[in-house]
């Protein structure tokens, strides 16, 4: 939007959407979990439904779908026409079916609604305020395997949607190097290292992660029957000084340093760096913000910048794909391959200097 040609009355409206940006996010949840927009949409067919038929369909009374489909009309998620009829909008469906809206919904609702009413404190002290609403830990991470499910469920959820449908692709490149021994630094769940196992029957994979993370990870590759081919350690690479041996063909480091301030980065890179030879690969995959074609992918990646501010750790962002490429760099390593996998991620592969 131009910003010197919007009309004063318009910008006033715009203006009031933010004011009240929280009710309408919390409408759109309500909406969509006491069925409304699946029952409006199975009839944008027939012309559209009235509040009365909604109401009684779905047993609601007609005040309380009012005050919900009222604003949802203001805010151009349903329409209505002439004979009180309302159908779903474009932006009503998108809100209704499209899976990266629901998954980017879920995480604002389950995992960061409360913690982000802590964003001012959380941006003066560096802290992450807002995870006291979700446990008592230092950083999310801590407490990922101890979430309540439900908001365990969206947080996995919103991690491996912007994860899952890349790791195909980046099997092709990561094995181009025919690596035997892979270090999957951050294994989180074990997906990637199952993934690994199934694509290459010669490959072993070691998971680096916190207690808690690492358990789930071994338990879930064991699941799967590739206990004897993937292990682990713990690290915390917030400690003070976390080493991991040489001897990786490849180390793995998916979605995982956007984790971490600039500084930490730096250190974690030299000790990856100090962990090569000079055949060692060492693969990042991150969602940069200067890497996006949409306007709404950069906009994702700028509200998951809060998340972690107010949330995960106080201190880390979504980094610019400039920003990440001087701290690789810096940390001694030099970058051999620049992919760009899927619709928002990027595949450095770095070699030792
Ligand atoms: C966003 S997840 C990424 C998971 C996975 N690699 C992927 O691509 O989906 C970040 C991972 O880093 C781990 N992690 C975060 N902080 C850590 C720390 N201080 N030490 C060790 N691991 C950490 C988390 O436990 C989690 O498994």
């Amino acid at each position: 939007m131009s910003k010197k040609n919007i009309r004063a009355i318009d910008a006033l409206q715009e203006a009031q959407k933010i004011a009240f940006a929280p009710f309408v996010f919390q409408t759109t949840v309500s909406l969509k979990k006491l069925g409304v927009f699946d029952f409006i949409f199975n009839n944008n067919t027939n012309g559209g439904v009235t509040l009365s038929e909604i109401a009684s369909q779905l047993t609601l009374s007609e005040y309380s779908l009012s005050v919900l489909l009222e604003i949802a009309e203001s805010a151009d998620i349903v329409s209505l026409d002439n004979e009180g009829k309302y159908e779903l909008t474009k932006i009503g469906y998108f809100l209704s079916y499209n899976p990266m809206t629901e998954v980017n919904l879920n995480f604002t609702h389950d995992v960061c609604y409360q913690g982000l009413f802590h964003l001012q404190e959380a941006i003066k002290e560096e802290k992450p305020a807002g995870l006291k609403e979700l446990g008592h830990w230092k950083t999310i991470y801590e407490g990922l395997s101890q979430l309540d499910p439900h908001i365990q469920k969206s947080w996995f959820e919103f991690d491996h949607f912007y994860s899952d449908g890349i790791f195909e692709d980046a099997l092709k490149i990561v094995f181009k190097h025919k690596p035997k021994l892979l270090f999957d630094i951050g294994g989180n769940t074990g997906k990637f290292a199952i993934q690994c196992c199934d694509y290459n029957k010669n490959v072993n994979v070691h998971i680096f992660d916190l207690p808690g993370q690492l358990k789930k990870a071994l338990a879930n590759t064991a699941e799967k029957g590739f206990g004897e081919r993937v292990s682990g350690t713990e690290i915390d690479w917030l400690s003070k000084n976390p080493q991991i041996p040489m001897g990786a063909d490849t180390i793995w480091m998916s979605q995982f340093l956007d984790c971490f301030s600039k500084e930490e980065i730096l250190k974690i890179l030299k000790v990856a760096a100090n962990a090569m030879d000079n055949d060692t690969e060492l693969i990042i995959i991150e969602t940069y913000t200067d890497r996006q074609k949409f306007a709404n992918a950069k906009f994702t990646l700028e509200a998951t910048s809060l998340y972690f501010t107010a949330l995960a750790n106080g201190n880390s962002k979504m980094y610019k794909a400039t920003e990440l490429l001087a701290l690789a760099q810096e940390a001694g390593l030099n970058i051999k391959e620049d992919i760009s996998l899927g619709e928002f991620h990027t595949l450095f592969v770095c070699k030792k200097k």
